[in-house]
């Protein structure tokens, strides 16, 4: 079995300092074992039998949440390419290491459903084409939607512009002229955009709403709510 971390190693893992700043946050008396106050940087312990500020660490074994993410917002951390999804959450979870980063990602001008985590190894597995789970969009155009783009859309014969593979079969609901519902298996990028445009369309409005079981419930765009990854 591995060798519980040290106290330095936690507080930077989990976001309260980096581990040059540990041996002074320690010494204020904040890190706890019960009710013995920790002193020693290097002392191991394993992190769910801390209390730091009187509280349990949150979120041990990963960070996963699920986020409305409200329009205006990107996924990337690059900062270069404006506000990010990440900078509203609490900002001790912005400096956990390794960082919190989203599976996958939505556009600037989508809303809706997000998932972000820390663990690394799920983001990777669940961001991999071989994982066919559902993403349902909701979606307004610029004009009528063809009633041809159902039987293009599920066909799996709809080849994007500068792409080689076809689309995989997705399934299109249209709700009224200018509105519809598409569910894919896939995340090409802007993959929705770009299928609506090869039936003449503009994309006004997109939102994400499920991704295979997993809804966003009555969580308001901003929101958050932890999640299991059996519910994914
Ligand atoms: N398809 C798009 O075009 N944009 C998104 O954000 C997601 C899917």
């Amino acid at each position: 079995m591995a060798r519980p971390p040290r106290l330095d190693q936690t507080l930077s893992r989990f976001g309260y300092c980096s581990r040059r700043e540990a041996a002074g946050f320690i010494k204020a008396g904040r890190v706890c074992r019960g009710t013995l106050i920790l002193r020693d940087p290097e002392e191991r312990i394993e992190p769910v039998e801390l209390l730091v500020d009187g509280q349990p660490i949150p979120f041990i074994e990963r960070l996963l949440i699920v986020v409305n993410k409200p329009l205006g917002l990107v996924c990337s951390h690059d900062e270069k390419e404006g506000p990010a999804i990440y900078d509203i959450l609490p900002e001790q979870w912005r400096r956990r290491d390794p960082q919190v980063s989203s599976i996958g990602r939505l556009d600037k001008d989508t809303s809706g459903l997000i998932l972000i985590t820390d663990d690394g190894v799920l983001n990777h597995r669940l961001c991999s084409p071989k994982h066919h789970e559902a993403k349902t969009y909701e979606l307004e155009t610029d004009r009528a939607i063809p009633v041809s783009a159902v039987e293009l859309f599920v066909s799996g014969t709809l080849v994007l512009a500068g792409e080689d593979k076809p689309c995989l079969p997705a399934t299109l609901e249209i709700t009224a002229p200018n509105r519809a519902r598409l569910i894919l298996t896939e995340g090409k990028y802007h993959q929705v955009r770009r299928m609506l445009s090869a039936v003449g369309c503009t994309v006004m409005k997109l939102h994400r709403s499920q991704l295979g079981k997993l809804t966003l419930g009555d969580l308001a765009p901003g929101q958050w709510r932890e999640v299991r990854v059996d519910e994914i």
